[in-house]
Formats: C-alpha cells, sequence, structure tokens
C-alpha cells in the first residue's frame, strides 16, 4: 500500500459511519472519503438536504465536504477497489439464539462485517488496511484477517486494525473533534502507524494508544460495560432514597465529588437505553459464559438486571399513586402525557429506548397515552411502540402529537420520559389548567423543577425522592 493514505472507503453510512468520515474529511483535506452503504435510500438521504441522521454540527460539516472529499456513493466495489485503507462500520446487532434458553448474554451478528470481509477480498487488487470501526466481540479482528486471507486474490496483503469508536448520539461531532482518546489494535506497527498519522491531523498523539487487537476489541465492551454499570449503580441507589428520605440529586453530588469517583454519567434515570449499552453487554456476558467464567457472566448481568427493575418501579409507582381511589382497575380510563421518547436528550434515535417499555406497561394497565418528542416522528413513535407491545397490548389508544401543549391538554397524568431540558421551560400553570384534577406529574428522568409544581398544586413523583 502507498506511503501516506490519501483515499479511505467507509463501509456503512450509518451514524457511526456518516459523521465520523464527515470529520476526517474536515480535517484531512488531502484525503478522499468515500462512505457506501448497501441501502440506497440511505445514500440518497446523505446526498440530500435532509441528512439520514440528526447530530448537532453534522448538517454544515457535511454540507461544506460533500463532493469536495466526502463522497456518497453505492458503487462498492469501486470504493474499495480506490482505497488504501477501509474503515468497516457496519451494524453489529445482537443475534437471538435459542439453542441455550438459559443463557443470559447474546453473540452479536457478525454477517455484515464478514459479508464486508469477503467482499474486499474479492474485490480488492492491491494492498489494503482494513479497519474494525463497528464494536465486535473479541477475537472478531483475526476472523476477519482470516477471511481476508482465505478469499484474497494472489498476491494481495491486508492488514487488520482494530478502531473501535466513541462517539455518543447528540455529541457525535463534538466527541469526534475532541476524543478522549483513540485506540489502535492489531500487530502491524506500519499500518498501525498510517492510520494514526490520519488521527494526528486533529488528535493529540498521547491520546492515541496503540494495543494489541485483543486489548482494544475488549476495551471498547469494557468501556460501554462500565459506563451503563454506573448508570445501574446510581438507579440502585435511587430506589433506596425513595425508601429512606435521602435525595438522589444530592447524593450523586456526594459521591461525584471525590474526584476518584467523578462526576459524569451519575444522573439517574428510568434506565440506559440506546443501540449499544444492552448489545455490548449481552457480547460481554455471552464472551464470559463461553470462557467458562458463570460468575463474571453474572455480575454483568445484574447491570441489566437493574435496568430492567428500575422501569418496572416506575410503573409501579404511577400505579400505585395514580390510581388510588377512583374504583377502577389499574389506569383503566387514565389519560397518560408521555414527554420525551428518544432514548436520550438530543436525538431522534429510538432504539432500545425506555420510554417504550413505560408507555407498553402503561398501555397494558389501560392508559390511553398522548405522546410528544421534540424530535422523534410520529410514525417511529407508532413503529416502535407496535414492535415493543408484542400481542398483549395494542396501540391502538397512542395520539402522538406535534407539542407538550396538546399531549398535556386532557390528561390525567404527565410522565418525563426523556430528559429535554425543553420540558423545565414549559409554562406549568397553563399545563394545569388544561389537565383533569388531580394532576399527576411522574418525573424519570429529574429534569422539571419539582418544588415549583407542587407549589401550582401538582401531585408530584419524582426517580429518587421522598414526597
Ligand atoms: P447503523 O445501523 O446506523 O448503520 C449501519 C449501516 O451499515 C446501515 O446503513 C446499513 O445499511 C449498512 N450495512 C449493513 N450491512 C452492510 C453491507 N454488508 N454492505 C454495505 N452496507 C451495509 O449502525 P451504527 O449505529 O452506525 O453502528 C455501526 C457500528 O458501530 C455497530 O457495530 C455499533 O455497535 C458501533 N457503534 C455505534 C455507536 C452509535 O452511537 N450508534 C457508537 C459507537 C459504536
Ligand atoms: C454510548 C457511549 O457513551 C459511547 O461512548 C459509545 O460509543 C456508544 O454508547 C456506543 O458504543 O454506541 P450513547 O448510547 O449514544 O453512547 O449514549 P450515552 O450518552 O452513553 O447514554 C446511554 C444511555 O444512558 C441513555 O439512555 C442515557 O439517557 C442514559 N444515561 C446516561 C443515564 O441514564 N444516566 C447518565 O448519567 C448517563
Amino acid at each position: 500500500s502507498a506511503d501516506r493514505i490519501t483515499n479511505i472507503c467507509c463501509i456503512g453510512a450509518g451514524y457511526v459511519g456518516g459523521p465520523t468520515c464527515a470529520v476526517i474529511a474536515a480535517k484531512c483535506p488531502e484525503i478522499r472519503i468515500t462512505v457506501v452503504d448497501r441501502d440506497p435510500a440511505r445514500i440518497s438521504a446523505w446526498n440530500s438536504d435532509t441528512l439520514p441522521v440528526y447530530e448537532p454540527g453534522l448538517d454544515a460539516l457535511v454540507k461544506r465536504q460533500r463532493n469536495i472529499n466526502l463522497v456518497f456513493s453505492t458503487d462498492i466495489d469501486r470504493a474499495i477497489d480506490e482505497a488504501q485503507l477501509i474503515f468497516i462500520a457496519v451494524n453489529t446487532p445482537p443475534m437471538h439464539h435459542h439453542t441455550h434458553v438459559s443463557s443470559l448474554g447474546a453473540k452479536p451478528d457478525l454477517s455484515a462485517v464478514s459479508d464486508c470481509a469477503r467482499r474486499i477480498a474479492r474485490v480488492s487488487l492491491t494492498d489494503k488496511i482494513v479497519v474494525a470501526k463497528s464494536t465486535v466481540p473479541c477475537g472478531a479482528c483475526a476472523t476477519i484477517a482470516q477471511m481476508l486471507r482465505d478469499n484474497a486474490q494472489s498476491g494481495v496483503r491486508f492488514s487488520v486494525l482494530s478502531n473501535p469508536e466513541f462517539l455518543s448520539e447528540g455529541t457525535a461531532v463534538r466527541d469526534l473533534l475532541h476524543p478522549d482518546r483513540i485506540l489502535i489494535g492489531g500487530d502491524d506497527m506500519v499500518a498501525q502507524d498510517r492510520l494514526k498519522a490520519v488521527y494526528m491531523h486533529w488528535v493529540p498523539e498521547p491520546n492515541i494508544l496503540t494495543m494489541n487487537m485483543w486489548s482494544s476489541e475488549l476495551a471498547k465492551l469494557a468501556s460501554n460495560a462500565m459506563l451503563a454499570q454506573r448508570v445501574s449503580s446510581i438507579n440502585s441507589i435511587s430506589a433506596i432514597c425513595e425508601a429512606v428520605g435521602a435525595n438522589i440529586s444530592e447524593v450523586a453530588a456526594g459521591c461525584g465529588s471525590d474526584s476518584r469517583i467523578g462526576s459524569k454519567f451519575l444522573r439517574p434515570s428510568l434506565g440506559f437505553g440506546g443501540s449499544c449499552f444492552h448489545k455490548d453487554i449481552a457480547s460481554l456476558i455471552w464472551l464470559s459464559e463461553s470462557l467458562g467464567l458463570p460468575e463474571v457472566a453474572e455480575y454483568w448481568h445484574q447491570v441489566l438486571a437493574l435496568n430492567r427493575f428500575q422501569i418496572r418501579r416506575f410503573v409501579a409507582r404511577i400505579l400505585a399513586d395514580a390510581s388510588r381511589g377512583d374504583g377502577s382497575s389499574g389506569l383503566q380510563g387514565r389519560r397518560v402525557a408521555c414527554l420525551g421518547f428518544a432514548f436520550k436528550e438530543g436525538t431522534g434515535d429510538t432504539r432500545n429506548t425506555p420510554a417504550a417499555d413505560v408507555c407498553c406497561e402503561l398501555l397494558r394497565n389501560g392508559a390511553t397515552l398522548s405522546v410528544y418528542d421534540p424530535k422523534v416522528s410520529r410514525h417511529h413513535i407508532v413503529d416502535r411502540l407496535a414492535a415493543a407491545a408484542g400481542t398483549d397490548c395494542s396501540v391502538d389508544s397512542v395520539t402522538v402529537c406535534a407539542d407538550a401543549y396538546s399531549a398535556i391538554a386532557g390528561s390525567d397524568i404527565v410522565v418525563v420520559l426523556t430528559a429535554w431540558s425543553e420540558f423545565r421551560v414549559i409554562d406549568w400553570e397553563q399545563a394545569l389548567k388544561l389537565m383533569a384534577k388531580p394532576a399527576y406529574v411522574f418525573d424519570g428522568q429529574i429534569v422539571l423543577d419539582h418544588d415549583r409544581l407542587r407549589q401550582l398544586g401538582f401531585n408530584v413523583f419524582s426517580i429518587g425522592h421522598t414526597h
């Protein structure tokens, strides 16, 4: 391969591939990047005015670089052929294997990654550096290297690197511009140096860590597992707060100001959602089980179990408080305004959103729902709910509203399901007038001013606080 990288291909134009390549293009003007995907609709969206991914700052970045040194295309083979370095950034969803029904883990489905490896091997006529950007289990890069060797044209050599991505949705551009660290795992130092040279256009050298392949693959899974563990840890303490009269926000500040613990990622909530924490912990559990380490598997399983517990507790609380004394069972005849649906604020993504689980439980208990989220479209909400609902509850009694006030109008209960800051600036005095009385607010994300709401006359419950 050439001494310097001048041409990059990225397979997979999703949440990771698109923003990552836009940043590389902006920071490396002499490199030409082609982002390819097998989904033509995705590619035409990247080439249109409305990008398929919403991220602050992404629009401007893409529109500035597009067709200068950033190209979105469906011609995968040509992009592979022209590149010296190829990122694989396709999705790796969990595979639900039915053979071990008692198993807690799930092996990720690597079929898209394998498809890419076979395709790269078949198409490449020159040496390539192949970089696994997708989150893969330990050992997957070695498997990719083997597949490339097995299917290579004669005389073509491949170097495989592990280069996991740590961006968070909602802050992807900022995270990519100022990464805490870049990991480059592999055993080919020349290839590692070439990829490192790309990042050194904007990342300080000490923040770029080279290591062996397995370390890099495992560090990605372990990072997500530890982040999720912090959320489960603070949420476990929130349950104690409700029982003893402590205030979770005070406890979190009390713990987080110890510099060894740190204040980030201690926000109590309805639990973590998103496309990766569940799947990566399931992958770690599967790995632990397959290595004969059931104690390790059980340890990480508790992080997932606590996450589900948080939702059960929240719904039980709504049932206990708001179905009290009107003679009917459950939430029959109650209208619940659901504020927020995305898995976290700042994004329109609904994958594994705790909001869907809460909504389904409310529906099962007979509630009628009006849902509002500033960034999630009506059909996304309905589709996600229908998928989560299964056969035992119907989404017929769900209305999706265009603003918070129309969701609140006529409701008995408001639940906050995503920590959008705009919910703080709702005119709650006006909201109270629109609601049936007594009016209830259940804040699952601790975003509202509870004292003020109580003064106005709301019955307020919040995760991790006593009345
Ligand atoms: P995504 O679903 O948004 O995008 C993946 C894209 O790959 C899709 O557009 C799909 O059409 C395309 N694709 C799948 N198979 C293909 C093939 N054989 N050939 C060509 N294109 C193909 O997924 P994502 O969220 O970008 O995640 C990608 C990977 O990055 C996953 O392994 C994920 O775990 C990891 N990751 C995601 C995030 C995140 O915040 N979303 C962060 C870090 C790491
Ligand atoms: C997470 C990691 O933060 C990224 O580093 C990683 O690259 C990514 O997963 C991935 O591998 O996909 P993301 O899922 O986009 O990023 O979002 P986070 O900000 O980590 O939030 C995850 C969930 O935890 C959200 O539902 C959020 O509301 C919740 N959360 C987060 C809390 O409940 N409390 C907190 O203190 C922080």
